[in-house]
């Protein structure tokens, strides 16, 4: 396989990471979020990654700043999420080349923590951990066991807490 390019996208970009959204999930929901996501505060262009095969764009991860509010303050943290792969290039290591880029390039922005809602199978692989570990919850309609989260600074979550999403994540969850 040739190799993956993983870079920030760019507003020439917004056409083809819809059609990998629409491509990857059941649903306009998660392309719609992207775009929402693209209007809102929270939204860091650095962070939202896509992955290049041969000069086509194959899969997409966006994070995104969401808040802990927790016994000892309000601090931002990123979200993860939605992310993609399209069918015909799944299971080749594009969905873990975009996480790993996507975590890296978190680190040095100095946020404390990445919480994920959804699909915790798949991301306990990147270090990513049961977020009641900390005793963290969040304001989503998820099943407890559904949230993870991996600290980038050590301790930044032992307080626990609740991570608020935005509204617009609620057409998913
Ligand atoms: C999940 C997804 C991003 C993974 O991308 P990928 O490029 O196939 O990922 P990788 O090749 O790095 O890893 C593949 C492994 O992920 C795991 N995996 C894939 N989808 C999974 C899921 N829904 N739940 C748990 N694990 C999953 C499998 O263990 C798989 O291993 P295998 O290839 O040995 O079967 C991609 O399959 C996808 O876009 N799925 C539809 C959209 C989605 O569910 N997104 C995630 C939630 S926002």
């Amino acid at each position: 396989m040739q190799p993956i390019k993983v870079r920030s996208e760019t507003a020439e970009d917004f056409r083809a990471i819809d059609v990998v959204n629409l491509s990857a999930f059941q649903g306009e929901a998660e392309a719609q979020l992207v775009s929402e996501l693209r209007k809102s505060d929270g939204f860091v262009p650095d962070l939202s990654l896509v992955a290049e095969l041969n000069g086509r764009i194959v899969g997409h991860v966006v994070l995104s700043r969401v808040k802990l509010k927790s016994a000892s303050g309000e601090s931002d943290i990123l979200a993860l999420g939605p992310m993609s792969v399209v069918p015909s290039q799944s299971h080749r290591g594009i969905g873990s080349e975009l996480i790993n880029a996507a975590i890296a390039r978190a680190r040095p922005l100095c946020y404390n923590a990445i919480v994920v809602a959804g699909y915790p199978g798949y991301y306990q692989r990147f270090g990513f951990r049961p977020a009641s570990e900390w005793g963290l919850t969040s304001n989503l309609n998820i099943p407890e066991d559904a949230l993870t989260a991996m600290e980038l600074k050590e301790g930044a979550l032992a307080g626990g807490g609740e991570v608020i999403y935005p509204d617009i994540f609620k057409m998913l969850f």
